[in-house]
């Protein structure tokens, strides 16, 4: 079967974006199944670069058609903006991109909310992007959200929207001592938005269903990592969404039994934005080698991203809860550099050592990583284009890789570009 998810298996931004853009040319759908503008998937394209937030990645191939899956929330202001941009760009949207009439709209108040609570927590914060995605997906699971299809009702609208609003001006009052907002400004805000975007707007279920009867191929992809998904992640150092390969389905209406492959990306070491427990991490001089090397600030928020080795017990934990049958290695040319390279193999808690990952976050977080060197190449792999003319140790540090992980690695990055990619026969 031919439709793949690709799911990240560490803590967001492994190169979804530029794997999605690799594997477009193959299939003739590509779906965004949860998270929102939280989301920042890089694209290198010669000598332009894009960030997608909430347009999945494969809109830059301009044949292919783009979903925006129920399973998502849209911060229509963000959208608008995005559709603007690539147009800007030349890359024409219309027509090319659907928006699934059941996903749920961010507003103003989900936003101030996010910030609000995350000052409040102070030194217990999470670090969210401030994009208002907890309290969107908040009012989704109690059930006083407010979907595209409301938004398109001038009466329900209206109601959803004025309890929405009487509800959170209390709380807002109450909890934060803040002014809250006029029901009148969003409103004309959001039935202006409608305007730009309902042309966009289907039952995106059915059209992806039709779409595999017709024997059209489907790529998802997934935002955010395994480690940032609500159930199997660091929680509560998580986002909101299901990150994780089960959130194709519920996301987008496509039933498992549609879906042929799970391709799990990660990085050739480890990152992560936010707060929360992270047992590779390095310190400080690695932290800042690593960090400029790769590059490793947000797409979205520019935030630098913490920095740490390979973990093998976090992606064979994250290989089992997505059913990953393929692995993609990026930014293996960050590491061209070193010395010595460390892989965490096990952690060692109170005198006793374990191989399996722990949803415990204390545990995790007093860890200790038990590392495997091995020794690094220090040749540039950024021309490489074929697996036999990597340098020796840089072949056995993937080798390793794939043994610990017990799943076969099929593509390697070792550069932003397209052409920076190798194929494993
Ligand atoms: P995503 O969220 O998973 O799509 O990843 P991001 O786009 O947030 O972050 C990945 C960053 O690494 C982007 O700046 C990419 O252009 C860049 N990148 C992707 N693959 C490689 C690679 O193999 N080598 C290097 N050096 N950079 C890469
Ligand atoms: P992509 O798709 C990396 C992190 C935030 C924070 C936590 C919760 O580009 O890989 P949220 O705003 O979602 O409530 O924040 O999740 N986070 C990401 N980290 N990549 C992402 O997306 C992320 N999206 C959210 O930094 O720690
Ligand atoms: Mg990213």
């Amino acid at each position: 079967m031919s439709n793949i998810i690709v799911v990240g298996a560490q803590w967001g931004d492994e190169g979804k974006g530029k794997v999605i853009d690799i594997l477009a040319k193959d299939f003739s759908y590509i779906v965004r199944y949860q998270g929102g503008n939280n989301a920042g998937h890089t694209v290198v394209i010669g000598d332009e670069k894009f960030i997608l937030h909430l347009i999945p990645s494969g809109i830059l191939h301009r044949k292919k058609i783009c979903v925006i899956g129920n399973g998502v929330v849209i911060d229509p202001n963000a959208l608008i903006a995005e559709i603007a941009k690539l147009e800007s760009e030349g890359i024409e949207v219309k027509g090319r991109l659907f928006i699934s009439e059941n996903a749920h709209l961010i507003f103003p108040y989900h936003k101030v909310i996010d910030e609000l609570k995350e000052m409040k927590k102070g030194k217990t914060k999470i670090g969210t992007t401030k994009k208002g995605i907890g309290p969107c997906y908040a009012d989704k699971v109690s059930r006083s959200g407010i979907r595209i299809i409301d938004l398109l009702s001038d009466s329900v609208f209206s109601e959803k929207l004025k309890t929405n609003i009487e509800e959170k001006n209390k709380i807002l009052k109450i909890l934060y001592d803040f002014k809250g907002f006029s029901f009148d400004r969003i409103y004309k805000e959001y039935i202006e938005f409608r305007g730009k975007i309902k042309n966009f707007v289907c039952d995106t279920t059915l059209l992806l269903n039709k779409a595999i009867e017709k024997r059209k191929s489907i790529l998802f992809e997934g935002a955010q990592g395994t480690m940032l998904d609500v159930d199997y992640g660091t929680y509560p150092f998580v986002t909101s969404s299901s990150a994780t390969a089960g959130g194709a389905c519920t996301g987008t209406g496509v039933g498992p039994t549609k879906i042929g492959k799970v391709l799990g990306v990660v990085k050739a070491y480890t990152t992560r934005v936010g707060e929360g427990p992270f047992p590779t991490e390095f310190t400080k001089d690695m932290m800042h080698k690593i960090r400029v090397k790769g590059r490793e600030f947000g797409a979205t928020t520019g935030r630098p991203r913490r920095c740490g080795w390979f973990d093998a017990c976090l992606v064979r934990y994250s290989i089992i809860v997505n059913g990953i049958s393929e692995i993609v290695v990026t930014k293996l040319d960050v590491l061209d550099d070193l010395e010595k390279i460390k892989i965490c193999v096990a952690y060692k808690y109170k005198g006793k050592t374990y191989e399996h990952f722990t949803s415990d976050i204390d545990m995790l977080g007093n860890s200790e990583p038990v590392y495997e060197e091995v020794k690094g190449w220090r040749e540039d792999t950024s021309g490489v284009t074929a697996f036999r003319k990597l340098p020796k140790n840089a072949k056995e540090y993937l080798k390793r890789i794939q043994k610990l992980l017990k799943t076969k690695i099929i593509l390697i990055s070792v550069g932003s570009e397209r052409r920076q990619t190798i194929r494993v026969e």
